[in-house]
């Protein structure tokens, strides 16, 4: 589905933004998705889709091609930065890759994650970097790890006028005080991922996003909620699902989570591009007599 075909609750049809040369192509798009149309998708049964962006063309590819929320996830960590973990990652970090990505996307609504050691202090501090996510980093929400221990913050966020989507199950931002990369909410803990849930709605969340969850309390969790949830393997009974890009696309290389479905071989692509183009340097075959000036 492009995003000239997404579906009518995304906002009506607005002029296409001017290209480059000042000239707009006189198509017409969708407006912006907004929080409201997530909480419309959950109220009459549809779904959505949201993916990782950290740069401006798999922003513009992405947003194009009608994914409704990009998300600009601290994973930029490991995934950009070359890091073992989403822990080092800088709120200035976060805000560089968030301008970039809210700067090339026409559609989508735009989130991007407080970094570890950007929230925890008080709700003061969350506030404080909320506000520079969305005043430098231009994104529309923010994504917040933790459970009810972090409602007042939410509160506190909301009030502020910060959208927040809360993230629990699995937090990877607490890898080293969860023992690793595991699933949560087995057995008796789907009660204590169910009271999370609850109590971030009630502060005011607009969305409750499920890590690495079984796709049982997942679903008992989407069913009990009135906003909508997101899932990352955490089965298929949430409103939305997000994936990395780069596990979706197959940029990354090694062994796949579980819950990931590769949908290209771009590292393939990549790879079989480079060696075509240092083979033709080599061989004296590029630049040809076309790349000539
Ligand atoms: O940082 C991230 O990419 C995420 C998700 C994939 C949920 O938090």
């Amino acid at each position: 589905m492009t995003n000239a075909e997404l579906p009518a609750p995304y906002g009506e049809p607005v002029a296409a933004p001017a290209s480059p040369a000042g000239a707009s192509d006189g198509a017409r798009r969708p407006g912006r998705v907004r929080i409201t149309h997530l909480q419309q998708a959950k109220d009459q049964g549809r779904r959505f889709a949201m993916l990782t962006a950290y740069d401006q063309y798999a922003a513009e590819v992405f947003d194009e091609a009608g994914v409704e929320v990009l998300l600009i996830g601290d994973s930029a960590a490991n995934n950009v930065l070359g890091h073992a973990t989403t822990l080092p990652i800088t709120l200035d970090e976060m805000i560089l890759f968030s301008r970039t990505v809210s700067r090339a996307a026409a559609t989508a609504l735009v989130v991007a994650d407080l970094p570890f050691g950007s929230y925890e202090v008080s709700s003061h501090q969350a506030v404080e970097s909320g506000v520079r996510l969305l005043k430098e980093g231009l994104v529309h929400a923010v994504k917040m790890e933790g459970g009810a221990a972090y409602a007042e913050t939410v509160r506190a966020l909301v009030r502020a006028g910060i959208p927040v989507m809360a993230h629990i199950g699995f937090t990877p931002q607490s890898e080293h005080a969860l023992g690793g990369y595991r699933v949560q909410g087995r057995g008796e803990s789907a009660q204590r991922l169910m009271d999370d849930a609850l109590a971030l709605q009630d502060a005011g969340a607009f969305c409750v996003l499920m890590e690495m969850v079984p796709a049982t309390t997942a679903r008992e969790i989407d069913a009990a909620l009135r906003v909508p949830t997101i899932g990352i393997g955490a089965g298929g009974g949430t409103t939305g699902q997000v994936l990395v890009w780069q596990d979706m696309a197959g940029l990354r290389g090694g062994r796949q989570a579980k819950f990931v479905k590769q949908y290209a071989d771009l590292r393939g692509a990549l790879s079989e591009a480079a060696r075509s183009y240092a083979d033709e340097v080599r061989a004296g075959v590029f630049p040809g007599p076309e790349h000539l000036f």
